[in-house]
């Protein structure tokens, strides 16, 4: 029987998974054994919960909230706000153009009142808005329809019919390529300036999609360092390591090199070594999946493309890189 991985962990964080209605059932039993956060891969999102105005639709989301309660888990939620996968009613004025800001507010805080309301005191983390800094050096937020026909307070107001809804709940602000150093500054400005004033915001998301080479362990430690510098807690929130760096295109492979996994190992050593140093702060790692047999990579971003980013394979056995995060010696 191998270790457990939120028993070896139990003491520094969390260990979460993120879950689909596939998963669920085809990876049961090693979602139990290993992890003991989930998050929904897309099933609380904006399209999924609500798909019209006057309908919701909470069947498979619920149907988490039943696994996770009988296997004594905790559950982050994902997500409130997004400028992807959410349903075009919301912007819609319903003779063609888009709404204007009073309803798209209000919109906005029936959507967050119901949703929070719902699952208030059993999800204890809301990713409550993801993904709103832009890439761009040109400018600071990502242009979406929230953006747009609310202005730059959207986020603050998120956050504040989030935390009225559900007082208890953490608070998370989402994001990757957190690591990227222009990114990471922004990122950074915009939460000072929503803890500055007043926002209910408790936390910071990395989201930690990396790869065999990308990002160094420098920016990792950088971007850890500087949220935490806020007096926030942090999440890991969607972790994998995928096996092929940016540039390689190759779509001939039907399992990984061994040099593919060495390089992962080692990835998953060192970056669980600088999670545990941090654990005063960081306080939950969850991976965008549990095994190999599901992930979003594959076929992203190369069309018909395997992965293997997680720790365990394809037949949920643990890999290398399982042993090497869980074999490290404690910190002194
Ligand atoms: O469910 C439909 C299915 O009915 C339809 O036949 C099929 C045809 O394309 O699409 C299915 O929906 C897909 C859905 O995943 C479920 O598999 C969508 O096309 C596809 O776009 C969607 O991708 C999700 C992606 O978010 C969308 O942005 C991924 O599963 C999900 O892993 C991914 O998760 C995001 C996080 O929320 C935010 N951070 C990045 C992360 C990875 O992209």
């Amino acid at each position: 029987q191998t270790p457990k991985l939120h028993e070896v962990f139990g003491q520094h964080f969390r260990i979460g998974a993120a879950v689909n209605p596939r998963t669920l059932v085809s990876q049961r039993e090693l979602l139990a054994q290993h992890f003991n956060s989930v998050t929904a891969e897309n099933e609380m999102k904006f399209e999924r919960l609500h798909p019209a105005e006057d309908r919701y639709t909470f069947e498979e989301a619920d149907r988490l909230m039943e696994f996770a309660k009988a296997n004594k888990m905790a559950v982050r939620g994902h997500t409130l706000v997004w400028h992807n996968q959410t349903s075009d009613w919301v912007f819609d004025n319903g003779s063609g153009g888009l709404v204007d800001r009073d309803t798209l507010l209000a919109r906005m805080k029936a959507h967050i009142e119901t949703v929070v309301g719902r699952y208030k005191g059993q999800i204890y983390a809301w990713d409550v808005v993801n993904e709103a800094v832009s890439d761009s050096v040109e400018e600071q937020l990502r242009p979406s329809k929230w953006l747009d026909i609310i202005g730059d307070d959207f986020i603050a107001k998120a956050f504040e019919y989030a935390h009225a809804a559900d007082p208890d709940a953490l608070l998370f602000y989402n994001d990757y390529n957190e690591s990227v150093p222009a990114k990471r500054e922004k990122i950074y400005a915009l939460v000072k300036s929503l803890k500055e004033n007043g926002v209910p915001i408790h936390g910071v998301g990395l989201q930690a999609h990396w790869n065999l080479t990308h990002p160094t362990l420098d920016d990792i430690r950088a971007a850890i360092d500087r949220y935490a510098s806020l007096g926030l807690q942090l999440h890991i929130t969607e972790m994998d390591v995928s096996v092929f760096a940016f540039e390689d295109r190759r779509t001939d492979l039907t399992a990984p090199t061994t040099e593919m996994m060495q390089l992962q190992e080692e990835r998953y050593g060192e970056m669980f070594q600088l999670f545990r140093e941090y654990s005063d702060v960081l306080t939950c790692v969850t991976f965008w999946g549990a095994a190999d047999d599901f992930t979003w990579l594959d076929g992203f971003p190369v069309r018909g493309r395997k992965n293997w980013p997680l720790l365990f394979d394809t037949k949920h056995q643990p890999k290398g890189s399982y042993y090497k995060v869980i074999s490290q010696p404690e910190e002194a």
